[in-house]
C-alpha cells in the first residue's frame, strides 16, 4: 500500500511530464508476485533459472521479506555492514512519481542520444515504466539476460566495497529516489542505479570492464593487506593505506570515464552509454551536443590513451568538462584487471591533466569551451584564481612532484613526461619559493 494520495502538485508536475497520474500506481503484492512466477519460469533466455532455486527465490519474496541480495545463485557478496533492503510497500508515491517524471524526461532524450544496445536492454528489463521496479522481479531479469545480480545498499559505500560487488558480479543499488524535479545528483539514487546503470549490463563488454575493475579493485586491497601484516609501525601502516587509496581512486577514473561518463560512435554519430550520462536528462543532451566540453577519442587497448584516463582529474559536482570517445565497445574488452593495475600504479607516479584540458597527441573530436591549455592550472594557481578545485589540485600535485623529482622507471613513463607541454621555469621557482613559506601545505592534491 503506498502511503499517501497525490496531491494537487503532484497533478501538475505530472501534467508537466505528460504522465497520466492513474498510471503512477504500483502493483500491489500478489500482482507483483505473479508477475515475477511468469519472469522467473523463463528459460529463453542466456541464464536460465533452475526451478528448484526459482522456488525458494519465490518462497523469499513471497513471505514479504524486503529484497536485499540476490540469491539466484551460490555466490553472495560481503556488504561490509552496508546492507540495505528495497521495501517496496513504503516507497510513497512522491517516490514514484518522481521516477516516472525521471524516465518520462529521459526518454525524450534517451532515444536520440543513447546508443541503440543501452535502448535495447532498457526493453529487455521493463525500466520504462511509470513505478520504480521492485527488486525481486528486476534482479531475476537482469540474471537471466546477463549472469549480475542487484545487492541493495545504504546510499554511499566506499569505493573497495563497491567495486569488490563487482568482482562477484554484484551490482549495488540504493533504495532511496531522488526528490521530484531534480535533475542532476552528485549522490546515486534509484534514478541513477536503475533507469542510469541497469540497461548497461546489455552491453557485454561494458558488464566485463564492470567485473574486470572489480576483479583488480581486489588485487589492490589484498596485496594492501599483504603488506599491513608485514607493517611495524603506525606511520608504515598509514603509507600503505594511503596508496592502496590513490590507486583505487585512479582506477575509479578508468571507470569513471567509461562506464559512467564514456561516448560512442555508431554510425559516424556521437551516442551516449555511460550511466552517469544518461542517468541525467540534462547531461544526455549536453554530452553530446553542448559546445562547451571537449571530445576526445580514446582507444583503451592503446597503453598511452588508458595512461591518458588514469591521469585524468575531475570533479563530480557539475557537468563533464571533457568526454572521451570509444570507437567501439570491442576496445573496452583490453581492459583487464592486470592493465587496470599496471596503469593506476604508472599513474602514481606522474604529473596529471585537469578536466578540461587538450594535451598533446590527443585525438581531438571536438575542442569545447571549456578548455584550457596544460600550464594555464599553474597560473591560475599562483595567480589565487584557479577556475576550479580540479584545477587548484592537479597544478599543486604536479608542481610538487616536480619540486622534489620525478621518479621515472620506464619509458612508457618517460615519452609520457616528454609529451606534456614544459612549465615554465619562473612557475616551479616561484612555486618552490612560496611553499618554503608554508604556502599550499594544507591543500588537497586528489
Ligand atoms: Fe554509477
Amino acid at each position: 500500500m503506498s502511503k499517501t494520495i497525490h496531491s494537487p502538485d503532484s497533478r501538475q508536475i505530472a501534467e508537466q511530464y505528460g504522465i497520466d497520474l492513474d498510471s503512477v500506481t504500483p502493483l500491489p503484492h500478489e500482482h507483483r508476485l505473479e508477475k515475477l512466477s511468469r519472469v522467473l519460469s523463463q528459460t529463453d533466455v542466456p541464464f536460465p533459472i533452475d526451478p528448484s532455486v526459482a522456488d525458494d527465490y519465490f518462497k523469499l519474496a513471497q513471505s514479504g521479506t524486503p529484497f536485499g541480495i540476490g540469491s539466484l545463485t551460490e555466490k553472495t557478496v560481503n556488504l561490509a555492514g552496508f546492507t540495505n533492503q528495497q521495501h517496496y510497500d513504503a516507497l510513497t508515491l512522491q517516490d514514484h512519481l518522481s521516477w516516472a517524471c525521471l524516465v518520462a524526461e529521459q526518454q525524450q532524450q534517451k532515444q536520440e542520444y543513447a546508443c541503440r544496445e543501452y535502448l535495447e536492454g532498457e526493453q529487455k528489463f521493463e525500466i520504462r515504466g511509470t513505478t520504480i521496479p521492485d527488486y525481486y522481479i528486476l534482479n531475476a531479469r537482469i540474471y537471466q539476460q546477463t549472469g549480475w545480480q542487484l545487492a541493495t545498499v545504504s546510499e554511499i559505500i566506499p569505493a573497495h566495497v563497491f567495486f569488490h560487488c563487482h568482482s562477484q558480479r554484484f551490482f549495488p543499488v540504493t533504495t532511496f529516489m531522488r526528490p521530484l524535479g531534480t535533475d542532476y545528483l552528485e549522490e546515486p539514487d534509484i534514478g541513477h542505479d536503475i533507469a542510469g546503470h541497469v540497461a548497461t549490463f546489455t552491453i557485454p563488454q561494458v558488464a566485463q570492464v564492470m567485473n574486470n575493475h572489480g576483479v583488480a579493485n581486489d588485487i589492490i586491497h589484498l596485496e594492501k593487506q599483504a603488506k599491513l601484516q608485514q607493517a611495524t609501525t603506525p606511520e608504515e601502516r598509514k603509507k600503505i593505506e594511503d596508496d592502496a587509496t590513490e590507486l583505487l581512486l585512479y582506477a575509479g577514473r578508468l571507470y569513471w570515464f567509461t562506464v559512467e561518463f564514456g561516448l560512442v560512435l555508431q554510425d559516424g554519430q556521437l551516442k551516449s552509454f555511460g550511466a552517469g550520462i544518461l542517468s541525467s536528462p540534462g547531461e544526455t543532451r549536453s554530452s553530446v551536443d553542448s559546445q562547451e566540453p571537449n571530445r576526445i577519442i580514446i582507444d583503451p587497448a592503446d597503453d598511452k590513451d588508458l595512461l591518458r584516463l588514469a591521469t585524468t582529474d575531475y570533479l563530480i559536482s557539475e557537468f563533464q568538462k571533457t568526454y572521451f570517445v570509444l570507437k567501439d565497445f570491442n576496445s573496452l574488452t583490453s581492459l583487464t584487471p592486470e592493465r587496470i593495475v599496471n596503469v593506476v600504479e604508472t599513474a602514481r607516479r606522474l604529473p596529471h591533466h585537469t578536466w578540461r584540458e587538450i594535451v598533446p597527441g590527443d585525438q581531438v573530436f571536438n575542442v569545447g569551451r571549456a578548455m584550457t591549455g596544460p600550464n594555464e592550472k599553474y597560473l591560475q594557481l599562483l595567480a589565487g584564481e584557479p577556475k576550479d578545485e580540479c584545477l587548484q589540485r592537479a597544478a599543486i600535485r604536479n608542481l610538487k612532484m616536480y619540486q622534489s623529482g620525478l621518479e621515472i622507471r620506464t619509458d612508457r613513463e618517460q615519452t609520457f613526461v616528454d609529451a606534456m607541454v614544459p612549465i615554465p621555469e619562473w612557475v616551479q621557482t616561484e612555486f618552490n619559493n612560496r611553499t618554503k613559506n608554508g604556502e599550499f601545505h594544507d591543500f588537497p592534491t586528489r
